[in-house]
């Protein structure tokens, strides 16, 4: 079988069981594109260094168009017989341009070194991909936040009513983060950019002059990678970009847990379009947000994806060991999970109907405002520790007499603490409370809007 990249010193063919166990086309067949480029930049080498004639190198570089068209096209497929996408292709290849000019190809060149460049070329071109998609779910979230102007929620903490926010500042809580994975994508394509290993061979490096600065340029490095033996036996690109897509469906795990609890018909915060959920096969008068459960859902299978590498890498010994090729289908299904979930998520994010009535309604309940009368007295001259001790006071009368802390009277108020005027009230309402958090970062809606603004100007230099 000629699409065998070995066999010289065995004696016979690898048996039925070893060949299943070791094929891998049926998953790394996607990786195609790369390795024809890669092939192209390496046939340049090759005749650079004065190995290849150039009648051989236009030929090698036509058979390589041929089998890019092929696979464009869809048919070229690999065969049962082919362990991976590089044996495949080479045996494709010289089908097409005959065993003479195909075999020179490999001269200079390991599948390890070979598997690194290519992998890692094809994760720099999803990791584009996802940065758009998390930066449209951006723009769904900004958009809303945008809708919401100066509408007011309950802000919690232990998911019990802490203070009133801004339903757009707690929307651009959930930018953020997503702005910083983004960003954490951008780190990690210059660190990954900056070390083709191509050049690097088995784990030694080559001996025939080929220059991998001149390959990493044509593949749209900046760089090739500086130890041979790191460059075929490092896979912390492939673990860091699997941690990186992890925390992007964490990230939106968190914000879809909220969007499930705002739907139930307790809070009855948001209303899911038709479109972006779903009914139940017996229950007609369900709608379920599916969305966001199957993205709260699919955060587990990323973090599994993540740790499963890691457990892989774990005291793996230098340099190449066939457990690496264990790195492909855990950061394939993280890839292929997140871009289609992250349209979705975004398409449910973006038809969101707020109530913002209702989120009105609850924000000032649970005496969320007893810190606005602890600070209102700080800033009349009380000290804080009294401050809080008076506030907590006032909660406990209001809880006693089954009222809201702007309900007490004049006369109540002076009788908790007379440095307790009705100056007060100006604090008590929710407007006044996130009006008057004005420091950077607060609720105040001045500083939300410039906080909208700045979000966008992060997402748009990103
Ligand atoms: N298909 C392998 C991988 O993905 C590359 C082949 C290297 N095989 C070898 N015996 N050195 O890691």
């Amino acid at each position: 079988n000629q699409g065998k990249l070995w066999g010289g010193r065995f004696a016979g063919g690898p048996s039925p069981e070893l060949e299943a166990l070791s094929r891998s086309t049926h998953f790394d067949w996607r990786l195609t594109p790369y390795d024809l480029a890669g092939s192209r930049a390496h046939a340049n080498a090759l005749h650079r260094a004065g190995l290849l004639s150039d009648a051989d190198h236009a030929e090698l570089l036509r058979g390589l168009d041929v089998l890019g068209e092929r696979y464009a096209a869809g048919t070229l497929v690999p065969d049962v017989s082919d362990e991976d996408v590089h044996g495949a292709l080479e045996r494709l290849l010289i089908d097409e341009v005959g065993a003479e000019v195909g075999g020179r190809l490999r001269a200079g060149r390991s599948r390890n070194d070979q598997v690194a460049t290519l992998f890692k070329m094809f994760l720099r071109d999803h990791a584009r991909v996802l940065s758009g998609q998390v930066l449209d779910l951006v723009d769904a979230l900004t958009q809303q936040a945008a809708a919401a102007g100066d509408a007011v929620m309950p802000g919690r903490t232990h998911l019990q009513h802490a203070q009133p926010v801004l339903l757009a500042h707690h929307l651009l809580a959930h930018v953020w983060p997503l702005l910083r994975d983004v960003d954490r994508l951008a780190d990690w394509d210059a660190r990954v950019a900056a070390d083709s290993p191509y050049g690097s061979g088995a784990l030694a490096g080559q001996t025939l002059g080929l220059d991998p600065e001149a390959v990493a340029t044509e593949l749209g490095f900046t760089g090739s990678s500086a130890n041979s033996i790191d460059g075929t036996a490092a896979r912390d690109f492939v673990a860091e970009f699997a941690f990186v897509t992890a925390m992007v469906g964490v990230d939106m795990s968190r914000l879809a847990e909220e969007v499930i609890l705002w739907s139930t018909r307790e809070f009855d915060f948001v209303t899911l379009h038709d479109s972006w959920s779903t009914g139940s096969s017996i229950m007609p008068q369900k709608k379920n947000p599916d969305i966001a459960e199957l993205a709260r859902g699919k955060a587990g299978r990323l973090i599994g994806n993540v740790s499963g590498l890691l457990a892989t890498l774990k005291a793996l010994p230098l340099a190449y060991n066939r457990d690496l090729q264990e790195d492909k289908e855990p950061v394939f299904d993280s890839v292929d999970t997140l871009e289609v979930l992250l349209p979705a998520f975004t398409g449910m994010v973006a038809t969101l109907t707020f109530h913002t009535e209702r989120m009105a309604e609850l924000a000032p309940q649970g005496f969320s405002l007893a810190t606005d009368i602890a600070e209102w007295l700080v800033r009349e001259g009380t000290p804080f520790r009294i401050a809080h001790e008076v506030a907590g006071a006032c909660v406990r009368v209001c809880e006693e007499n089954g009222i809201e802390l702007h309900e007490l009277t004049d006369e109540q108020f002076a009788q908790i603490n007379p440095a307790l005027t009705p100056a007060v009230r100006e604090v008590l309402t929710v407007e006044g409370s996130v009006g008057a958090r004005t420091g950077r970062g607060g609720t105040a809606p001045v500083r939300v809007a410039e906080q909208l603004a700045e979000a966008r100007e992060r997402a748009r230099a990103l």
